[in-house]
């Protein structure tokens, strides 16, 4: 059986553009011909409410990371998007998705996601975790079930900050379940190109060197207004700054797939094979 390749979108920072991230790269996965699962690992319900899924009642996250016999599999928990989204299910979040934070505690609660992804073929070639901006039990269950987490920052001081921490401790700890967890790289969102945030770029490059992947993705309003407002993919909104943005993810994705040793077509022709 081919396993789906589960990135993880991480950085505790809020507003550095995990949750525009996931979708976009999401976006950019369906256009490549991918079949995508996108999981909402925040209480904030921020993906799920973009999502649009219909039904509304489908078991979700909070399900997945039950402490009880209750518990699910993923292949149980994901429901189709809007049907704007077309080709991306998604594993719908719920603001009692907080009240799992207790339930992680006990004995190997941190692999309770992973097994819940493999426990079951779920037909899908990529998978996008979506996770909460906190070091919380939930988010690093979010990192064990992960093959690669993507650090979305922007190129600002308290953001990069916060990312720092993730490589120093965060992601430690997350090694201890999942040893194989890979980083495929800081993605520099929302940027504008005003000379601070050059200057803040240039101190990641030369901290990070390779991490920092390229491109950097463009700081456009109508990102917000796309995905806040309209709910809808930014190639839907017909408008130059949203392709751009789209573009740019587009353009991400590949060299993301290539740190795990893989392409849109392998994971293509993974699908054509099962
Ligand atoms: N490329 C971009 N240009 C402009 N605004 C963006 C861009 N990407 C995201 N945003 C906006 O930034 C805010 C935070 O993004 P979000 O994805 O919710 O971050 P996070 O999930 O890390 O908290 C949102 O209002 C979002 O619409
Ligand atoms: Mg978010």
């Amino acid at each position: 059986m081919v396993q789906p390749l589960v990135l993880a979108m991480g950085n505790h920072k809020g507003g550095v553009a995990k949750t525009s991230s996931t979708l976009a790269l999401g976006e950019a996965a369906v256009a490549g011909g991918l079949r995508v699962g996108l999981i909402d690992l925040d209480p904030n319900c921020t993906l799920t409410e973009t999502l649009e899924p219909p039904d509304q009642d489908a078991a979700g996250s909070k399900d997945l990371l039950r402490d009880d016999d209750r518990a699910l599999t993923l292949a149980d928990c994901l429901t189709p998007a809007g049907e704007q989204w077309s080709g991306i299910k998604v594993c719908l979040s719920d603001p009692l998705l907080s009240n799992r934070e207790y339930d992680l505690s006990g004995i190997a609660s941190e692999g309770r996601l992973r097994q819940a992804i493999y426990a079951q073929p779920v037909g899908l070639d990529l998978i996008i975790i979506d996770l909460p901006p906190a070091r919380s039990r939930i988010a690093l269950a979010g990192l064990v079930a992960a093959d690669m987490v993507v650090i979305p920052t922007t190129a600002s001081t308290y953001s990069t900050r916060s990312m720092s921490q993730m490589f120093d401790d965060f992601l430690p700890k997350a090694r201890q379940f999942n040893q194989a967890l890979k980083i495929a790289g800081v993605v520099v969102t929302k940027f504008a190109g005003r000379a601070e945030e050059r200057r803040v770029l240039g101190e990641l490059v030369a901290a990070y060197g390779e991490l920092v992947l390229e491109p950097t993705i463009p700081r456009h309003e109508i990102v917000a207004t796309a995905f806040e407002s309209l709910h809808l993919p930014l190639r839907q909104m017909h408008d130059g700054y949203a392709t751009k943005v789209a573009e740019s993810y587009s353009e991400l994705l590949p060299r993301i797939l290539a740190v795990a040793g893989t392409s849109i077509k392998q994971l293509r022709k993974a699908k054509a094979n099962r």
